[in-house]
């Protein structure tokens, strides 16, 4: 894994775009997978400027995010859809025929078909390039909470308790937030060539050094990251904060500088 710590929200989330453009200038019509949440707003933001200054060209690109809401619509203003659309998609000039989020109004009866046809979706793209994840209170990637099989692919999940007291922030009152939701599977995640990692701010700290340092468990979906090859983690000073091995970390990113080779 590289661990990349930056000195605050701002400079993580420009290293991530980074790397984004470099992909997108190496292959136009690349794959990408996209994360919701608060974390990768900043990455949006420095996307739409890269669009809007300097010219990077999204009409190849295809997405598929991670995950969304079961019983929402797209119009719905907490609906994934809905904030990938105002957050990125609205701003910069990808074909929306090229962006995929998971349907959250699929029938019941249809999901499992549902679910397949998402994964062959993504397969006939030709996989997924480059996929963004953020990480959950409790460490979940996706909508892969604790006691997800490593092996799991995309299905309906239930949202644990945590989760819906973390993003009931969004929502007017807490019982205004889904149970249910549909996800990639922590297997789907993993067949991505390649990942970044993004965690901000001190409440994420303890969760990340378990991630990151500690053994992997399903019952922290994150850590099986590090089992995947190329796994970019992009953190500001205070995720970073309870990492044993930080020093070490900077030290190899200097090093790669040195070098001009990323040390994965
Ligand atoms: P957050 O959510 O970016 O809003 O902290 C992350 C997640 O739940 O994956």
């Amino acid at each position: 894994m590289r661990v990349i710590i930056k000195k605050n929200y701002e400079e993580m989330s420009k290293e991530a775009a980074e790397i984004i453009k470099n992909l997108i200038q190496k292959k136009a019509n690349c794959v990408l997978g996209l994360a919701t949440g608060s974390t990768p707003v900043g990455l949006y933001k420095e996307l739409i400027r890269m669009h809007k200054e300097e010219g990077l060209d999204f009409s190849q690109v295809i997405t598929f995010n991670l995950d969304e809401y079961y019983g929402l619509s797209p119009e719905h203003p907490q609906s994934y859809r809905y904030f990938m659309d105002v957050n990125l998609f609205n701003h910069i000039n990808i074909k929306k025929e090229n962006t995929h989020l998971p349907d959250g109004k699929v029938p019941i009866e249809k999901i499992e078909q549902y679910c397949e046809s998402y994964e062959d979706m993504i397969k006939k793209a030709g996989g997924i390039d480059l996929q963004v994840v953020g990480i959950g209170g409790d460490g979940h990637i996706g909508f892969n909470e604790p006691g997800s099989s490593l092996n799991s692919r995309t299905r309906l999940v239930a949202l644990d308790e945590q989760t819906i007291r973390d993003n009931s922030r969004f929502f007017e009152k807490i019982e205004d937030v889904p149970r249910f939701a549909i996800t990639m599977g922590v297997g789907t995640i993993l067949e991505a060539r390649e990942i970044i990692f993004l965690a901000n701010g001190k409440k994420k700290a303890s969760i990340v050094a378990k991630a990151i340092e500690g053994p992997i468990t399903s019952q922290i979906s994150a850590s099986v990251l590090q089992l995947h090859p190329k796994v970019t983690v992009i953190l500001d000073e205070e995720a970073a904060s309870e990492l044993k091995r930080k020093e070490y970390y900077k030290f190899v990113y200097e090093a790669e500088k040195r070098i001009g080779l990323k040390l994965f």
